[in-house]
């Protein structure tokens, strides 16, 4: 099990949040598990790329871009090739990281 900590939810939202993550699970299935709301207009299907998270330590601890998430960032504009940017439906995490939801 690793970490995943949210740090830039607001106090309305109840702050900086964790959640507990496996390779089994996406970080979006870790973080709705935790009660964290994040946007997935598509239902995780890599279609929409609302989902998306920036990534501020722990880049080397996710799963491979592949394809498909590879194309979804990069229609939304996001910096896929340096991996600033992931999928939380897409993207799962081998160990602690630290992220900022998009939207
Ligand atoms: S939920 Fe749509 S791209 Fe992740």
């Amino acid at each position: 099990m690793s970490t995943v900590f949210v740090a830039n939810r607001t106090a309305a939202e109840g702050g900086p949040a964790t959640a507990r993550a496996s390779p089994a699970i996406s970080i979006l299935g870790a973080l709705q598990r935790a009660g964290v709301v994040v946007r997935h207009d598509c239902g995780g299907k890599a279609l929409c790329g609302t989902c998306r998270f920036r990534v501020l330590k722990g880049a080397s601890a996710l799963s491979p871009i592949l394809p498909r998430e590879g194309e979804r960032l990069a229609a939304v504009g996001e910096e896929a090739a340096a991996g600033a940017f992931r999928l939380a439906c897409q993207a799962h995490a081998f160990r602690d990281i630290e992220i900022e939801l998009s939207l």
